[in-house]
Order: C-alpha cells, then structure tokens, then sequence
C-alpha cells in the first residue's frame, strides 16, 4: 500500500470526500439559515476537469473510496457527467463511489449515476411526515425524497447493490417521537438508518437543550425492541452499528456530542473551493485550487504540493501521540498481535 496517505499509526487515508458545491435546495434548521449561507466566487470554485485531476491524483495515491458532498451534490448542473468522470477511476483502484444527498432531485439521476458507478447513497432525512419535514427543512419535498429512496429500493430488488444509509438529525421538540418509526424502516428492508446528536455550527442556533445524546435514544429504542444489540461496524465508520434481531436492516449512531470517533476517521476533504482539510472541526487547510493554477507546466502537482498534503494527513486529530482514542488503539494493538503472534 502507497505510504503516501498512511500515517504514524499505519492508518490508511484511503478515503475521499469532495464537496462540489456550497448551495443547497433545503434550508435545514440545523444546518442553515433561511438565507443560506455565503457562498465562494465562482471563479474560486473548483471545475470539473480540476475536481477530476483531483480524485485521479488521490486514487493514484491509494485512496479507494469517494464520496461527493455538498451542499447539495445534486444541484451541480453536472453532476451526473462529474460522476460518470470519476466512476472511470474503477480502472484504476476505486473501488466504492458514493454521494451524500439530500434525495430531493436524485430520483431523476440515480440510474444514469449508478451506471456510472455509484456504489452508495447517503440520504438525509429527518422525519417521514411531510408536515413535520417542511418544519424541518424550510421547503417542500418530503415525497420527491420518498421517491428517491423507492428508487433504490427497487434498483437494489434487481441487484443494483446500492448501499443505502439515512442519516437522522435528532431535536428535542421536533422530530423526537420518530426514532422507532425510523427503526422501523430496517425491519423489512436493507437499510442503515443512522441517527445524528445535533451539532453546534456557526449560525445554527445550537442549544443543548435540543440535542439529544445517544444513550438516550438507545434507551428509548431499548424500551420497545430490548434485544437490540451492538454489532461490528465497519473499520472506518464513525457510527457505532446496532441490530434489532430479526430485522434486515441496521442502525447506528453519530455520536459526535458525546464521544469521540476521530480514532476510527481516515476521511479526507476538500472543500468546493478546493481546500484540503482532514477534520470536520480542524482549521489547518491547503488550497490544492491554489497549487493546480499556480502551475502550468502540466504537472502541477509537484514533490514539494505532495509533501506538504502528506503532512497534513499525519498530523491529524487522533494520529498525535496521546490523543489516539482506546477504539484506535485497541486496533492497532490487534494488528501488533497479528504480527507478533
Ligand atoms: P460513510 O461512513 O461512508 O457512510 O460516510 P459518513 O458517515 O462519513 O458521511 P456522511 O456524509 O453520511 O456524514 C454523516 C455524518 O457524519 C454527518 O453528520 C457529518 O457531519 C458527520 N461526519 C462526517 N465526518 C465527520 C468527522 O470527521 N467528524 C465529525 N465529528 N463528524 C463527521
Ligand atoms: N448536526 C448534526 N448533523 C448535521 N448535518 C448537517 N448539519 C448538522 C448538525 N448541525 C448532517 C446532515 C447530513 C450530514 C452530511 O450532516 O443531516 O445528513
Ligand atoms: Fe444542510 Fe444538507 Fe439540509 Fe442542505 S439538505 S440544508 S446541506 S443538511
């Protein structure tokens, strides 16, 4: 495996996720204000041909896995032809291709995108009654989103292996009462609903007393289904995974208030205007936008551009030494025993 994106703890960056665009068509009360939020220049935007030469150079380096984010993904006038560009890196490694979306137009695009390649949807979702979601989301759009995940649904019933996950923001007052109904969803159908604590961001309103910690739902879903148990994740996932005995699908849960997964976290980013970040909450960034157009010599990317990217993914949160977490630990003590025997 490359060295280039594995650092002090052998953690492997291995997986990408490219925001490519800040718009978005709901105004999520967690997320934004009802006039949205400020948006870059265009001219500082990321274009297609340098988002492409970007996710070709991290796949050449190992990475294996992208997701493209947003705001909005879907808004991106060309989306699907962004997505059709980057699924040709299969031929060179890529081996999951995935969007985080907020399904309102992806119906109209999920066949073209998985033709493309498109291994899993990460579908926002806050409620399943269409009132409580224009409260939710500032907008209409609760059936379009339905329709969505009915697509998938039926394109996975003739094999199309779409992983598919909705993501839950849980507030107080607001959408509390729909946790088993969500949990519900997994009973007949593959599906990993995973329920978010509500984080503090700039502009949000953030209160506590709105957040709802994980133990907390777990108890509520405890109270209904007392078998549900802890199962093994993924390597990677920042949710802890849990299983209801009998039901086909699974949830989890993002416990970014409450306890800290940055052991377990191998993402990279880079933002719509082209910054490379390692950590949702870190502030140190390099504009990789910056170092593409400074360049014309047709290789832009050079050693010293590719040193200082490395850097960044050795100094990120978990990988200094005292603040790797007992989850990240623990692995690798596994992977010493391996070795040692
Ligand atoms: P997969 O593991 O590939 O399914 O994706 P993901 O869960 O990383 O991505 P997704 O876009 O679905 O994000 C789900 C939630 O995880 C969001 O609430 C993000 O804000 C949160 N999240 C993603 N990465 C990080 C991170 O590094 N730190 C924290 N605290 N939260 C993160
Ligand atoms: N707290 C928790 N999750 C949030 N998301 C957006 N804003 C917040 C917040 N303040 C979630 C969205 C989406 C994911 C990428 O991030 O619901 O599913
Ligand atoms: Fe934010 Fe996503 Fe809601 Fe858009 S859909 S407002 S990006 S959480």
């Amino acid at each position: 495996f490359s060295s280039f994106l594995t650092d002090n703890f052998s953690r492997q960056h291995n997986y990408l996720r490219i925001s490519v665009t800040e718009r978005c068509n709901l105004r999520c009360l967690y997320c934004m204000p009802e006039e949205g939020v400020q948006l870059s220049p265009p001219s500082r935007l990321l274009t297609t041909p340098e988002i492409v030469y970007l996710a070709e150079l991290f796949v050449s380096q190992g990475v294996d896995k992208i997701r493209l984010t947003g705001g909005e993904p879907t808004v991106r006038k060309d989306i699907v032809d962004l997505m059709h560009q980057i699924g040709k890196l299969r031929s060179s490694g890529l081996k999951e291709l995935c969007i985080t979306t907020n399904g309102i137009s992806l119906h109209r695009k999920l066949d073209s995108m998985v033709d493309s390649g498109l291994t899993g949807v990460n579908l926002s979702l806050d409620t399943l009654d269409p009132y409580q979601f224009t409260i939710m989301t500032r907008r209409n759009g609760h059936e379009a989103v339905m329709k969505s995940i009915n697509r998938i649904l039926e394109m996975n019933k003739v094999g199309a292996g779409i992983r598919l996950k909705i993501n839950c923001v849980v507030m107080r007052g607001l959408n509390e009462g729909e946790i088993l109904p969500f949990v519900d969803l997994g009973r007949e159908q593959d599906i990993e609903v995973r329920f978010i604590e509500y984080m503090p961001f700039d502009g949000n309103k953030w209160s506590e007393k709105k957040m709802i910690g994980f133990r907390e739902m777990l108890a509520l879903i405890r109270e209904k289904y007392p078998d549900v148990q802890k199962v093994q994740g993924h390597k990677n996932d920042t949710s802890k995974t849990y299983a209801v005995p009998g039901f086909v699908g699974r949830i989890g849960f993002i416990t970014s208030m409450t306890d800290n997964f940055c052991g377990t976290c191998n993402r990279l980013r880079i933002t719509g205007d082209g910054n490379l970040k390692v950590c949702l909450f870190g502030n140190a960034e390099v504009s990789l936008r910056d170092i593409l157009r400074e360049s014309n010599n047709g290789n832009p990317i050079d050693v010293d551009a590719m040193e200082q990217i490395r850097q960044m993914a050795m100094g990120r949160p978990g990988t200094i030494a005292g603040s790797a977490d007992d989850v990240f630990v623990s692995e690798t003590e596994a992977k010493l025993l391996d070795v040692i025997g």
